[in-house]
């Protein structure tokens, strides 16, 4: 639970005028002082690579997800492809992705020489549809170019994918499933946390996600330890141990120590935060439902609310309104994977996700973060209401 402690106490009553989308100012008048200790004390020993607080950090991350290994890396996106190298994905591999995520998720699948795969997604969750899962991996298999290899479901605004159905289809199909987790780290389903529902998970510290730094960062979790092994192998040039021999081909994508020390003063807040959010998101909810598509949490899991998104028939118009009155949106996100420029290539023509084109035109994400008030959910509510009427 929230604790004064922990989350600032309502500093004002003055009358709210404004929201962000984020605010990392609240909580960084609130843990600064102690973020700050904790990078002073990377800057006098001066391990900058691998210090203790990277080791420190890594124990800390198992333990709060109750995984078997932690490693940190130097992004999300970095920790996707890492697992996918780790995986043995290669060149003539499908990897399975949602079609409405952040373009990241597609991206780590490239350089391996291994083909993205689009699925479309759940209308309720927004998360990838295991029926249309199904039946992408039968059509791959069915045209015999390329093998069936990985699922990356992605856990999108924080809520757990439908690990059970996903597990037990890449099963079926002699597949491994990697968790991108990037915005779900301190999300549960039934009784496991996010680093555990898959058997290798990647998530990130981007600044303004759920557990942020204040850089880039990321983590690897899992549950193996020969993929754990590889990861570190594959964060430091491919070396092992203190060897200076390259045992594999590797990268450099190291944690950085002062971003551990941010993280490990983070962690310690983390779960206020994620109350808080949860709290919010609530009552977003309770004062939305009716009139407004809110988000689905099926039963048995609860959201890291990385972010309360809705949908909304004229979407722009009611963003541009809102911004007029002073609540900052996102749109997370404007355009499905297979609709990118870059990503073109993997779309055969004609691939049609109308699940993930029709979320694309209808989502807004409401201001949440670990330090918002109730106050500040009913003024934007408010500002919504009169957005769109
Ligand atoms: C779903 C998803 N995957 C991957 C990433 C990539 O994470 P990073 O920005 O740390 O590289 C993000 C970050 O925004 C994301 O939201």
């Amino acid at each position: 639970m929230a604790t004064a402690e922990t989350l600032a106490p309502v500093t004002t009553e003055e009358p709210v005028t404004s929201v962000g989308l984020f605010d990392l100012t609240r909580q960084r008048d609130r843990l600064g002082a102690r973020i700050e200790a904790r990078i002073d004390d990377v800057l006098r020993h001066g391990q900058f690579i691998l210090g203790p607080e990277v080791v420190e950090l890594e124990e800390k991350l198992a333990a709060f997800a109750e995984a078997h290994h932690a490693i940190g890396v130097s992004s999300g996106r970095d920790a996707l492809t890492m697992a996918l190298m780790a995986l043995g994905v290669q060149p003539g591999d499908a990897v399975f992705v949602p079609g409405f995520t952040f373009s990241a998720s597609a991206a780590a699948v490239a350089p391996l020489g291994a083909v993205p795969v689009f699925v479309d997604v759940d209308e309720d969750t927004f998360n990838m549809d295991p029926d249309a899962l199904k039946a992408a991996i039968a059509a791959v298999k069915a045209e015999g170019r390329l093998n069936a290899k990985v699922v990356m479901p992605v856990d999108l605004y924080g809520l757990p994918a439908d690990y059970d159905r996903i597990s037990a289809i890449a099963a079926e199909n002699g597949m491994r499933v990697l968790a991108d987790a990037a915005q779900s780290f301190g999300a549960i389903m039934g009784n496991r946390r996010v680093g555990t529902l898959a058997p290798i998970t990647a998530t990130s510290f981007y600044p303004t996600k759920p557990l942020g730094c204040y850089g880039d960062g990321g983590a690897i979790l899992t549950e193996d330890e020969a993929l754990s092994e590889e990861i570190k192998m594959i964060r430091t040039h491919g070396r092992q141990g203190s060897g200076d021999e390259a045992m594999r081909i590797g990268m450099t994508a190291r944690l950085d120590t002062i971003q551990a020390a941010v993280l490990l003063i983070k962690l310690e807040a983390f779960a206020a935060e994620l109350d808080r959010r949860e709290q919010m998101a609530a009552l977003y909810t309770e004062l939305l439902a009716g009139d407004f598509a809110t988000p689905v949490v099926p039963a048995g899991m609860r959201s890291a609310w990385a972010l309360y998104t809705i949908r909304v028939p004229n979407r722009d118009q009611v963003r541009e309104r809102l911004a007029e009155m002073g609540v900052g949106t996102g749109l997370f996100y404007r355009v499905p994977l297979h609709k990118h420029p870059a990503f073109k290539q993997w779309a055969p023509d004609g691939l049609s996700l109308p699940v993930s084109e029709r979320l694309a035109d209808e989502v807004l994400s409401l201001p949440i973060h670990g330090d918002i008030e109730g106050r500040e959910v009913r003024f934007v509510v408010d500002c919504l209401r009169k957005a769109v009427g």
